[in-house]
């Protein structure tokens, strides 16, 4: 994984540029898209991406006249090329010849052609013409210098519920679970007289009568992510035939449902991530900062590629917000500041055609003398200047615990309560974190090659599976010295999504000290939680608990917190517990209201497990990624970095840096004797890259 991006920024630097579509537009500009291209700092463009009806645009009859010219002109500009197998969007005459190969909703819905991502993925005609497609490709240019990187597909997020997916599903399932009564167990059929006789009786989980199993849901989405990824693979053997070194990736979406990114990431020679942060939201820069952390925790702590993202507007959003330069520049440099070492975009020129035709794009419909591309412009030259971070390790000390199996699981119907939502709870947390200056990596506890000890706490905010073996390496974690901060409905779950029994969370009550018995919905407006005397948090006042609780009690833990009214009033709501050599926090509800009690609980975890936090002025986010601190506003006002409290924070060879060097401006700060600053200024929606230098010794 990490490998293949190093080779990459080693050649190139950190990486600039897009989505390229020549195929869009006359060759006359393409030869101004390379030099202008080259005017802005661009390094590497994805080719080809959505061009299979222009390569083939019958089957089997070829042209591959206009690529070879797109990209030798890109080479001869000294443009790389991350080529793309274009198989995210088969041409018509596929669905037109094989409807099969069109994919169908749970509805028995056969969706159309006409658009993009119109294909089933078990089709056996559309795997057919999409393995010869990337062949052709392959074996024309794995050889051309252009040629860098490959991108097989694009987004992969296809569902289908057709007979040829069921008849795929059932061989999944039958090398799953060995026997018809393995899964009969795993999917618990004899509730509502569901057991399989004939592994043909059964089928995915299309539209019935009433709420359908759970267990086979869940299998149907792991099988999904599965098969998609049997495509991924599919495409990048066909590749490695011809070029066995350079990087195959494609690109992952953060957040998003439809596949396991932690089953695919030993697959992507780099991990790639779009992402289009809401211009709109105040909660924004926080969130683009958690889906930067996913990233890199894909990437196993290494770099990793924002492989693509909106240079201003997106057009696919109900009101599209446009963003300045000054707010591109700062999600820009954030994502560098956690570990992606480049900016590529969706895409290089604006379209003038198609549903993406009010897309923003590096270079607008407008031309380069804009405001726009200006910006383009100077972020090209910044990231040139900053190239010696590539590579550079992100400053972390804090696990925030996510995996899919749990948010799948959490998300489907008949739960205690409808209002749940994971993702929202796993945001709330996160902010909190962002707004004390934390930087955490997103993990999942149910892989063993997770090392939970790299972090001085872990937080698990919405852990609804729990399975034995993620148990116990909690439980070891927590033994052997770790801090665990354990929030509300975790545990509840076993992978097959069967509820455990006993009191709750059966696997690890005696590592929380704390236990419950029923899952309860709290009322309107929540319930008020009053903190102990002397629980160290009582200072804020009372606070209120929302959505749902649990009835608790303490089985050795130290109550911190306890249910002032409502159904679960006298119940344990915060608590802290000993465990081996180490301390497990229990917070039962969601508490991240505006009182601020889950801030106060994570302060106190935080201080417990020596993590320095909460150093900055609101809204400044400071990241060190090697010896270098990124400081990003991202308020509309002017204001400071606080220096000493950024060096406490940073890693240990920093704290006793003698000065910062802007890099970008080539400005020093001398951090000793009386004129040392206690604050540098951060002009509004700044960003600053200070690197550390280290104290002069006194024989030197
Ligand atoms: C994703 C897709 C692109 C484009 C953009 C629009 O990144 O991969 O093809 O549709 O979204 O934002």
């Amino acid at each position: 994984m990490t490998a293949g991006l190093a080779r990459l920024t080693d050649e190139l630097g950190l990486l600039y540029g897009g989505d390229y579509n020549p195929e869009q537009w006359d060759p006359a500009v393409w030869r101004e898209d390379v030099a202008l291209m080259r005017e802005a700092g661009v390094n590497l463009v994805t080719v080809g991406v959505f061009s299979w009806s222009h390569l083939e645009p019958r089957p089997g009859e070829y042209r591959f006249g206009w690529l070879d010219e797109v990209l030798g002109l890109l080479h001869d500009a000294g443009i790389a090329v991350d080529l793309a197998t274009p198989v995210a969007s088969p041409p018509p005459w596929l669905g037109h010849r094989h409807p099969e190969s069109l994919p169908t909703t749970a509805d028995g819905t056969v969706l159309s052609y006409g658009s993009r991502n119109q294909f089933c993925p078990s089709s056996d005609a559309y795997r057919a013409a999409a393995a010869t497609i990337a062949e052709q490709l392959a074996a024309r240019y794995a050889g051309h210098p252009a040629v860098r990187m490959w991108h097989a597909g694009n987004e992969y997020g296809q569902v289908c519920f057709c007979d040829r997916c069921a008849e795929r599903f059932r061989d999944w399932l039958r090398a799953r679970y060995g026997t018809l009564d393995a899964l009969n167990a795993a999917w618990a059929t004899t509730v509502w007289s569901q057991e399989y006789g004939d592994w043909a009786e059964i089928l995915p989980p299309r539209v019935a009568p009433y709420h359908r199993n759970p267990s086979q849901e869940l299998d149907f989405r792991r099988f999904g992510s599965d098969l998609l990824l049997d495509l991924f693979r599919a495409q990048k053997a066909i590749i490695r035939r011809h070029d066995a070194e350079r990087p195959v990736t494609t690109n992952l979406m953060g957040f998003f449902g439809g596949v396991d990114p932690h089953d695919w990431r030993a697959d992507l020679d780099v991990i790639a991530d779009d992402a289009y942060p809401d211009p709109a939201s105040p909660d924004g820069p926080a969130d683009a900062a958690l889906v930067n952390h996913l990233a890199r925790g894909l990437a196993g702590g290494s770099s990793w590629l924002r492989m693509e993202q909106a240079a201003s507007a997106v057009s696919w959003r109900e009101h599209n917000l446009t963003k300045s330069p000054a707010r591109l520049r700062s999600e820009v440099l954030q994502a560098l500041a956690h570990g992606c070492d480049g900016a590529l975009f969706f895409q290089w020129r604006q379209a003038r055609s198609g549903p993406e035709r009010f897309h923003s794009a590096m270079l607008p419909l407008a031309g380069p003398d804009t405001v726009a591309h200006q910006g383009i412009r100077a972020l090209g030259g910044e990231l040139r200047t900053l190239r010696r971070l590539a590579g550079a390790p992100v400053h972390r000390r804090v696990a925030l615990l996510w995996d899919w199996t749990s948010w799948w699981a959490a998300t489907q119907v008949a739960l205690p309560t409808a209002r749940l939502d994971p993702l929202a709870t796993l945001r709330s947390w996160h902010r909190e974190l962002w707004c004390l200056g934390v930087v955490v990596d997103v993990v999942p506890v149910d892989r063993a090659d997770v090392a939970l000890d790299a972090y001085d706490l872990v937080l698990a905010p919405a852990q609804y599976v729990l399975d034995d073996a993620a148990a116990a390496r909690l439980e070891a974690y927590v033994a052997g010295g770790g801090h665990l901060v354990w929030g509300p409905f975790g545990g509840v779950a076993d992978a097959e999504g069967h509820l455990r029994t006993g009191r709750s969370p059966a696997c690890l009550r005696h590592v929380l000290g704390v236990s419950a018995e029923e899952w309860v919905p709290l009322p309107d407006g929540g319930s008020e939680v009053a903190w102990s005397a002397g629980s160290g948090l009582a200072g804020g006042g009372p606070v209120r608990a929302a959505t749902l609780g649990e009835r608790t009690r303490s089985d050795g833990a130290e109550v911190l917190a306890t249910y002032a009214d409502g159904p679960l009033a006298g119940c344990v709501a915060v608590a802290r517990h000993v465990f081996g050599e180490g301390r497990a926090w229990y917070v039962g509800a969601d508490l991240g209201g505006p009182d601020g009690g889950l801030a106060a609980v994570l302060r106190a975890a935080l201080d417990a497990a020596g993590v320095p936090h909460g150093a900055q002025e609101p809204g400044v986010e400071t990241v060190w990624r090697g010896h270098a601190l990124v400081a990003v506003n991202h308020t509309d006002a002017a204001t400071t970095v606080d220096v000493s409290g950024a060096l406490a924070a940073g890693p240990d060879g920093v704290r006793a840096a003698s000065a910062l060097t802007d890099l970008l401006d080539g400005t020093r700060h001398d951090l000793a004797g009386p004129t040392a600053p206690a604050a540098l200024p951060l002009p509004a929606r700044g960003v600053v890259v200070l690197e550390a230098q280290a104290p002069t010794s006194p024989s030197t």
